[in-house]
């Protein structure tokens, strides 16, 4: 879709580095975001607003807010916000140095770089628990429906709200963890991905079956794992039409809906989260028309 930032739809890179800035210096948040318009293809760098930008430049969009801290007993999910966040994805990790560097330099005049996560593939789309992730993803004009903003008209159409939550593994948990254990957790053989019905109500497919939501709750997830030192985990990112399915899932793991907390927490858990609002493409360019500019 050539309204859209193509990397949202796009397959897997081998890499990624996902960049969040805050802003430091409103007046000159406009020049730097032409100079983002001119730079971001939309394919190998999808561009993602904050609330705290979007409001600095005298504007909104609607739908966007905020993500929500959520409290459930033992269980934290924070809320990080930031003005911007990029997503670069490529192949080679000397490039995409390079490139996150070109980019911070363009920024400088009115945004400071707070966080930098690098991003990686294991196995065939696997979480480094071992189990692939995305396979429920919606395909084809399903995911454009569940991810992309349309008939909101021009400027908005074709963009997307995404979440970004960093999420932190117990690897040593995760050692202690039979296998029958662990596909309890997810609901899925590890052997051969395969769901199966006897899966406990706790089972994470359990808990964040999108058909099983009133309204259906569909989300085109493009998550990776990251790694740094001996640490690692999954950098979560889902694209939706708003936030709606995102917040209903996540009610539901959380055990908000009817107090069963998904068994993903025994091993992992969010350290960030951040909503964002990705803006359309125009001429191959970004659209900012939504924003004034
Ligand atoms: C570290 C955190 C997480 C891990 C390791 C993880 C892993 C997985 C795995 C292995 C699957 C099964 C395969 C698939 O369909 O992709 C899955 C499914 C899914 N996950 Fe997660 N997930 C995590 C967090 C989340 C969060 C925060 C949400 C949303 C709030 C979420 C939403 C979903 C959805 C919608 C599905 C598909 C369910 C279906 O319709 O069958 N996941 N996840």
């Amino acid at each position: 879709m050539k309204t859209v930032q193509n990397g949202i739809l796009s397959d897997e890179t081998q890499l990624a580095r996902y960049m969040s800035f805050n802003l430091v210096d409103v007046e000159a948040a406009k020049d730097s975001l032409e100079g983002l318009r001119e730079f971001a293809d939309g394919e190998s760098i999808v561009v993602g607003f904050g609330l705290s930008l979007i409001m600095a430049l005298g504007t909104s969009i609607s739908g966007l807010h905020n993500m929500p801290v959520s409290t459930a007993p033992g269980i934290d999910i924070p809320s990080t916000p930031c003005a911007l966040w990029l997503w670069l994805r490529g192949d080679d990790r000397g490039e995409l140095l390079h490139r996150s560097r070109k980019l911070e330099q363009l920024l400088v005049a009115a945004f400071e770089l707070s966080d930098v996560v690098e991003g990686c593939q294991y196995d065939s789309n696997r979480d480094l628990s071992g189990y692939e992730d995305g396979t429920e993803n919606p395909q084809g004009d399903e995911a454009i429906k569940a991810a992309i903003v349309q008939d909101q008209g021009e400027g908005l159409d074709g963009s997307s709200f995404v979440t970004v939550q960093q999420w932190l593994h117990d690897f040593d948990m995760l050692d202690s963890m039979t296998e029958e254990e662990k596909d309890n957790s997810i609901g899925r053989h590890i052997s051969d991905n395969e769901e199966f019905d006897e899966a406990p109500e706790f089972a994470h497919v359990k808990r964040s079956a999108q058909e099983s939501f009133q309204p259906e709750a569909f989300m085109l997830r493009r998550s990776m794992p990251w790694v740094e030192g001996m640490s690692g985990g999954l950098i979560f990112v889902s694209f939706g039409k708003l936030f709606d399915a995102f917040e209903a899932i996540l009610n539901r793991m959380t055990g908000h809906d009817d107090g069963i907390q998904d068994a993903l927490f025994n091993f992992t858990k969010p350290i960030s989260g951040a909503y964002f609002w990705c803006p359309p493409m125009k001429n191959g360019k970004l659209d900012l028309t939504a924003l004034n500019i």
